[in-house]
Protein backbone atom coordinates (compact mmCIF):
# COMPACT_ATOMS: atom_id res chain seq x y z
CA UNK A 1 0.00 0.00 0.00
CA UNK A 2 0.88 3.64 -0.32
CA UNK A 3 0.81 5.41 2.60
CA UNK A 4 1.17 9.94 2.57
CA UNK A 5 0.89 11.95 5.32
CA UNK A 6 -1.20 15.04 4.36
CA UNK A 7 -0.41 17.26 6.96
CA UNK A 8 3.67 17.86 6.03
CA UNK A 9 4.07 14.95 8.71
CA UNK A 10 5.83 12.22 6.87
CA UNK A 11 6.24 11.96 2.86
CA UNK A 12 3.57 13.97 1.11
CA UNK A 13 1.68 12.35 -2.73
CA UNK A 14 4.15 14.15 -4.23
CA UNK A 15 7.46 12.65 -2.99
CA UNK A 16 5.51 9.32 -4.11
CA UNK A 17 5.69 10.16 -7.24
CA UNK A 18 1.64 11.78 -8.19
CA UNK A 19 1.44 14.60 -10.43
CA UNK A 20 -1.39 15.76 -8.96
CA UNK A 21 -3.13 15.24 -5.26
CA UNK A 22 -4.85 11.96 -5.82
CA UNK A 23 -7.48 12.66 -3.33
CA UNK A 24 -10.79 13.86 -4.83
CA UNK A 25 -9.63 10.86 -7.50
CA UNK A 26 -10.80 8.49 -4.45
CA UNK A 27 -13.92 9.63 -3.37
CA UNK A 28 -16.06 8.81 -6.38
CA UNK A 29 -18.51 9.29 -8.33
CA UNK A 30 -19.73 12.57 -6.42
CA UNK A 31 -22.55 13.65 -7.29
CA UNK A 32 -22.92 17.51 -8.67
CA UNK A 33 -25.09 19.95 -7.20
CA UNK A 34 -25.52 22.82 -10.33
CA UNK A 35 -26.21 26.07 -7.90
CA UNK A 36 -28.46 28.74 -9.26
CA UNK A 37 -29.21 31.94 -6.68
CA UNK A 38 -29.34 35.16 -7.11
CA UNK A 39 -27.72 38.46 -5.57
CA UNK A 40 -29.98 41.34 -3.95
CA UNK A 41 -30.43 43.08 -6.88
CA UNK A 42 -31.40 39.75 -8.78
CA UNK A 43 -28.13 39.35 -10.65
CA UNK A 44 -28.70 35.36 -11.68
CA UNK A 45 -25.26 33.18 -10.75
CA UNK A 46 -24.88 29.55 -11.77
CA UNK A 47 -21.85 27.15 -10.95
CA UNK A 48 -21.18 23.60 -10.19
CA UNK A 49 -20.09 22.11 -6.88
CA UNK A 50 -18.98 18.41 -6.38
CA UNK A 51 -18.48 18.97 -2.89
CA UNK A 52 -22.30 18.09 -3.05
CA UNK A 53 -24.67 15.59 -1.37
CA UNK A 54 -28.20 14.50 0.23
CA UNK A 55 -27.60 14.46 4.41
CA UNK A 56 -30.90 13.80 5.27
CA UNK A 57 -34.36 12.60 3.66
CA UNK A 58 -36.57 14.16 6.60
CA UNK A 59 -36.44 16.77 5.86
CA UNK A 60 -34.53 16.69 3.29
CA UNK A 61 -31.42 18.42 2.86
CA UNK A 62 -28.31 18.61 0.76
CA UNK A 63 -25.15 20.75 1.33
CA UNK A 64 -22.50 22.65 -1.23
CA UNK A 65 -19.13 23.03 -0.06
CA UNK A 66 -17.46 26.38 -1.31
CA UNK A 67 -13.37 26.83 -1.61
CA UNK A 68 -12.12 30.10 -1.99
CA UNK A 69 -10.81 33.02 0.54
CA UNK A 70 -12.45 36.34 1.76
CA UNK A 71 -8.88 37.43 2.31
CA UNK A 72 -7.85 38.27 -1.30
CA UNK A 73 -9.52 40.30 -3.81
CA UNK A 74 -11.39 37.95 -5.22
CA UNK A 75 -13.66 37.44 -2.14
CA UNK A 76 -16.15 34.06 -1.57
CA UNK A 77 -17.44 32.78 -4.49
CA UNK A 78 -20.78 34.28 -5.54
CA UNK A 79 -22.82 31.14 -5.21
CA UNK A 80 -21.77 31.28 -0.93
CA UNK A 81 -22.34 34.98 -1.27
CA UNK A 82 -25.51 35.50 -2.84
CA UNK A 83 -26.98 32.53 -0.10
CA UNK A 84 -25.56 34.60 2.78
CA UNK A 85 -27.40 37.46 1.08
CA UNK A 86 -30.79 35.86 0.46
CA UNK A 87 -30.36 33.03 2.22
CA UNK A 88 -31.64 30.44 -0.87
CA UNK A 89 -30.98 28.29 -4.22
CA UNK A 90 -31.90 26.28 -6.30
CA UNK A 91 -29.77 22.50 -7.19
CA UNK A 92 -30.30 21.73 -10.63
CA UNK A 93 -29.33 18.52 -11.91
CA UNK A 94 -26.97 17.79 -14.68
CA UNK A 95 -26.94 15.43 -17.23
CA UNK A 96 -25.08 14.09 -20.06
CA UNK A 97 -27.19 16.61 -22.47
CA UNK A 98 -25.92 19.53 -19.97
CA UNK A 99 -22.29 18.29 -19.48
CA UNK A 100 -20.68 21.02 -21.42
CA UNK A 101 -23.30 23.98 -20.00
CA UNK A 102 -22.23 22.74 -16.50
CA UNK A 103 -18.82 23.12 -17.44
CA UNK A 104 -18.76 26.56 -19.03
CA UNK A 105 -21.15 27.70 -16.19
CA UNK A 106 -17.88 27.29 -13.60
CA UNK A 107 -15.65 30.39 -15.33
CA UNK A 108 -15.26 32.86 -12.85
CA UNK A 109 -17.65 35.46 -15.03
CA UNK A 110 -17.44 38.75 -12.79
CA UNK A 111 -20.84 39.16 -9.89
CA UNK A 112 -22.50 41.62 -12.46
CA UNK A 113 -23.15 38.94 -15.21
CA UNK A 114 -25.83 36.76 -15.31
CA UNK A 115 -24.42 33.43 -15.59
CA UNK A 116 -27.27 31.17 -16.76
CA UNK A 117 -27.83 33.78 -19.92
CA UNK A 118 -23.92 34.09 -20.51
CA UNK A 119 -23.66 29.83 -20.76
CA UNK A 120 -26.90 30.02 -22.82
CA UNK A 121 -29.44 28.67 -20.51
CA UNK A 122 -33.47 29.47 -20.21
CA UNK A 123 -34.58 30.22 -16.93
CA UNK A 124 -37.77 28.76 -15.07
CA UNK A 125 -39.22 30.80 -12.34
CA UNK A 126 -38.84 28.77 -8.65
CA UNK A 127 -42.04 28.26 -6.90
CA UNK A 128 -40.48 29.26 -2.97
CA UNK A 129 -36.70 30.61 -3.57
CA UNK A 130 -36.41 34.01 -5.96
CA UNK A 131 -33.44 31.92 -7.87
CA UNK A 132 -35.04 30.65 -11.01
CA UNK A 133 -34.10 26.82 -12.39
CA UNK A 134 -32.36 25.26 -15.12
CA UNK A 135 -34.95 24.93 -17.84
CA UNK A 136 -33.04 22.02 -19.52
CA UNK A 137 -32.44 20.35 -16.33
CA UNK A 138 -35.37 17.66 -15.14
CA UNK A 139 -34.88 17.92 -12.11
CA UNK A 140 -34.53 20.85 -9.58
CA UNK A 141 -34.12 21.43 -5.82
CA UNK A 142 -35.37 24.88 -3.81
CA UNK A 143 -33.63 25.55 -0.88
CA UNK A 144 -33.58 27.58 2.07
CA UNK A 145 -30.74 28.01 4.01
CA UNK A 146 -30.44 25.91 6.88
CA UNK A 147 -26.51 26.95 8.57
CA UNK A 148 -23.08 27.90 6.94
CA UNK A 149 -20.52 25.30 8.94
CA UNK A 150 -17.26 27.64 8.32
CA UNK A 151 -14.20 24.78 8.31
CA UNK A 152 -10.82 24.11 8.93
CA UNK A 153 -8.92 27.26 6.13
CA UNK A 154 -5.80 25.98 4.02
CA UNK A 155 -3.17 25.41 5.92
CA UNK A 156 -0.71 26.99 3.05
CA UNK A 157 -3.04 29.54 1.44
CA UNK A 158 -5.41 30.22 4.49
CA UNK A 159 -8.44 29.71 1.70
CA UNK A 160 -11.59 29.43 3.53
CA UNK A 161 -13.90 26.59 3.32
CA UNK A 162 -17.52 26.74 3.95
CA UNK A 163 -20.39 24.12 4.18
CA UNK A 164 -23.34 25.49 3.04
CA UNK A 165 -26.39 23.47 4.63
CA UNK A 166 -29.75 24.28 2.94
CA UNK A 167 -33.45 22.64 3.40
CA UNK A 168 -34.73 21.56 0.30
CA UNK A 169 -38.33 23.19 0.26
CA UNK A 170 -39.93 22.34 -3.53
CA UNK A 171 -38.70 19.59 -5.42
CA UNK A 172 -39.24 19.38 -9.36
CA UNK A 173 -39.23 16.19 -11.69
CA UNK A 174 -40.03 15.73 -15.27
CA UNK A 175 -42.09 13.44 -15.63
CA UNK A 176 -40.45 12.03 -18.49
CA UNK A 177 -38.17 10.34 -15.99
CA UNK A 178 -41.15 8.78 -13.85
CA UNK A 179 -42.64 5.02 -14.46
CA UNK A 180 -44.90 3.20 -12.51
CA UNK A 181 -44.62 5.76 -9.65
CA UNK A 182 -40.40 5.25 -9.31
CA UNK A 183 -38.05 7.54 -10.61
CA UNK A 184 -35.78 5.76 -13.54
CA UNK A 185 -32.38 7.87 -13.09
CA UNK A 186 -31.00 6.31 -16.14
CA UNK A 187 -33.46 8.59 -18.34
CA UNK A 188 -31.90 11.71 -16.85
CA UNK A 189 -28.35 10.24 -17.46
CA UNK A 190 -26.72 12.45 -14.72
CA UNK A 191 -23.13 13.13 -14.77
CA UNK A 192 -20.50 12.87 -11.58
CA UNK A 193 -17.50 13.97 -11.21
CA UNK A 194 -14.38 12.00 -10.67
CA UNK A 195 -10.93 12.75 -9.95
CA UNK A 196 -8.76 15.39 -12.39
CA UNK A 197 -11.18 16.67 -15.02
CA UNK A 198 -12.68 13.20 -15.73
CA UNK A 199 -16.20 12.57 -15.13
CA UNK A 200 -18.97 9.61 -15.47
CA UNK A 201 -22.41 9.24 -16.22
CA UNK A 202 -25.12 7.29 -14.64
CA UNK A 203 -26.82 5.10 -17.27
CA UNK A 204 -26.80 2.12 -15.71
CA UNK A 205 -28.14 0.40 -12.54
CA UNK A 206 -28.39 -2.47 -10.55
CA UNK A 207 -30.29 -3.35 -7.12
CA UNK A 208 -29.19 -5.16 -3.54
CA UNK A 209 -32.08 -5.82 -1.56
CA UNK A 210 -31.47 -5.47 2.08
CA UNK A 211 -30.83 -8.08 4.74
CA UNK A 212 -32.61 -8.85 7.58
CA UNK A 213 -31.00 -10.21 10.73
CA UNK A 214 -29.40 -13.04 10.98
CA UNK A 215 -27.71 -12.55 6.93
CA UNK A 216 -29.04 -15.11 5.12
CA UNK A 217 -25.74 -16.15 3.11
CA UNK A 218 -27.65 -18.91 0.79
C1 LIG B 1 -17.49 19.81 -12.04
C2 LIG B 1 -17.06 20.94 -11.16
C3 LIG B 1 -17.20 20.83 -9.80
C4 LIG B 1 -16.81 21.87 -8.95
N1 LIG B 1 -16.99 21.73 -7.61
C5 LIG B 1 -16.65 22.75 -6.78
C6 LIG B 1 -16.87 22.62 -5.38
O1 LIG B 1 -17.38 21.62 -4.88
N2 LIG B 1 -16.52 23.66 -4.60
C7 LIG B 1 -15.99 24.81 -5.11
O2 LIG B 1 -15.71 25.73 -4.34
N3 LIG B 1 -15.79 24.96 -6.44
C8 LIG B 1 -16.12 23.96 -7.28
N4 LIG B 1 -15.94 24.10 -8.62
C9 LIG B 1 -15.48 25.39 -9.14
C10 LIG B 1 -16.63 26.40 -9.19
O3 LIG B 1 -17.68 25.95 -10.02
C11 LIG B 1 -16.08 27.73 -9.74
O4 LIG B 1 -15.15 28.26 -8.80
C12 LIG B 1 -17.13 28.75 -10.04
O5 LIG B 1 -16.53 29.83 -10.74
C13 LIG B 1 -17.76 29.33 -8.80
O6 LIG B 1 -18.72 30.20 -9.28
P1 LIG B 1 -19.29 31.43 -8.52
O7 LIG B 1 -18.14 32.34 -8.11
O8 LIG B 1 -20.14 32.00 -9.57
O9 LIG B 1 -20.04 30.90 -7.33
C14 LIG B 1 -16.27 23.06 -9.49
C15 LIG B 1 -16.11 23.17 -10.88
C16 LIG B 1 -16.49 22.11 -11.71
C17 LIG B 1 -16.33 22.23 -13.21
Amino acid sequence: MIFYSTDGNGPGFKELGFAHNPFLALVVPRPIGWISSVDQQGVVNLAPFSFFNAISSRPPMVFFGANGTHLTAGGEKDTLRNVRETGEFVANLVTWDLRQQMNDSSAPAPRDVDEMDAVGLAKLPSQFVKAPRVKASPVHFECKLVQFVELPTDPKSGEQNTMTIGRVVGIHIDERLVTDGMVDITKARPVARLGYLDYTVVDEVFAIKRPSWPINKS
